[in-house]
């Protein structure tokens, strides 16, 4: 049962007696009733032992929870409203006033934004770090530092960064510090398919289930992934208070979409690389940004990184035009 593309099809999941289909049931709701008074002040709000109320999890909403976490390998799941708002959700979870982040310069514009935007307003500083120099991250990481975000490869550019360097560098430091640094990976790109976040040593793994793992372009969902139970409860919590709830019709889309998940995946692996290959060829274009392109650093960066998962890397392909070019 190792191979995603058999993890993503068959999972714990019961289906009523008599009724074995293959896809889980879709269950909606707000209000669950509890027995009683005594059941309802009695119940463990920690764990996901039981329902409280639609937006706290519903059995669909656990069962993708469970999918993306052992697609992911790790243990704990929060599903929220879109990508975006799983990296917001790190950030309010994590920070308080006084701490600081350091995000990749080539990370998603958005997740930048935000740090611009409420975290200064909060109180919480940020730094902007060169992702293709472990060095440059080790000279910004201070006693103040809380989170260090990275993306691989980068939103835009497509370096593909030295993840396993970039770890070490926040490990080095953390351990002279009282208080750990979070390091947290935005790997929509790489999905859980490309590379095991958790083996390359990250603390929090987040997607936008919005692209791949959807597939249709037709739903906006996040993760936050974990291994760390401390780390769950503070993202468990704040996701409650924060009301980032999942419907169920949408939680049956990317359910529906994780089963062709590792085909489409390759299949867009072999066309990005078609068309990379061709770009290269044309004279208007000045460069071509993908991130297995051979020779270059963020190539080798990403085979040293894919440890044994074998699964190629993907879509994303960005071309530059010559000056004056259409
Ligand atoms: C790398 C990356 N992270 C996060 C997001 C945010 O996802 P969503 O559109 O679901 O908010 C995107 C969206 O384009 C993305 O490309």
């Amino acid at each position: 049962m190792s191979d995603p593309s058999t993890q993503l099809i068959h999972h714990a999941y019961t289906p009523p007696a008599g009724f074995d289909a293959v896809p889980p049931a879709v269950y909606k709701a707000s209000t669950v009733i509890f027995p009683s008074v005594a059941a309802l002040r009695n119940h463990d709000w920690k764990h996901k032992t039981g329902y409280t109320y639609g937006l706290h999890g519903t059995p669909t909403t656990f069962t993708l929870e469970e999918r993306i976490a052992t697609l992911e390998g790790g243990k704990f799941c929060t599903l929220v409203p879109s990508g975006l708002a799983a990296v917001v959700l790190v950030g309010m979870a994590l920070l308080k006033t006084g701490d600081e982040l350091l995000i990749p310069d080539n990370a998603y514009g958005p997740n930048k934004a935000f740090a611009h935007a409420e975290l200064v307003a909060w109180g919480i500083s940020h730094q902007f770090y060169d992702p293709m120099n472990p060095a440059d991250l080790a000279a910004k990481l201070s006693p103040k530092t809380r989170l260090v975000w990275l993306e691989a490869p980068g939103s835009i550019t497509l370096e593909f960064p030295d993840l396993p360097a970039l770890v070490a560098a926040v490990k080095a430091h953390g351990q002279t510090h009282a208080q750990g640094i979070v390091t947290a990976l935005d790997n929509t790109w790489g999905a859980g398919l490309a590379f095991n976040a958790f083996t390359l040593g990250v603390d929090v793994s987040v997607q936008a289930l919005t692209k791949y793992p959807s597939g249709g372009a037709d739903v906006l969902m996040g993760s936050v992934v974990t291994n760390n139970e401390a780390l769950h409860h503070l993202i468990h919590f704040c996701h409650m208070r924060v009301g980032y709830g999942v419907g169920g019709n949408d939680v049956e889309l990317v359910l529906r979409g994780l089963n062709s998940m590792t085909l489409r995946y390759a299949a867009q692996d072999a066309a990005t690389r078609q068309l990379a290959s061709w770009l290269q060829s044309q004279p208007q274009i000045a460069a071509v940004l993908h991130p297995a392109l051979a020779g270059l650093a963020r190539s080798r960066n990403l085979e040293a990184g894919l440890h044994g998962r074998g699964l190629p890397f993907q879509r994303c392909v960005q071309a530059r035009l010559h000056a004056g070019a259409d």
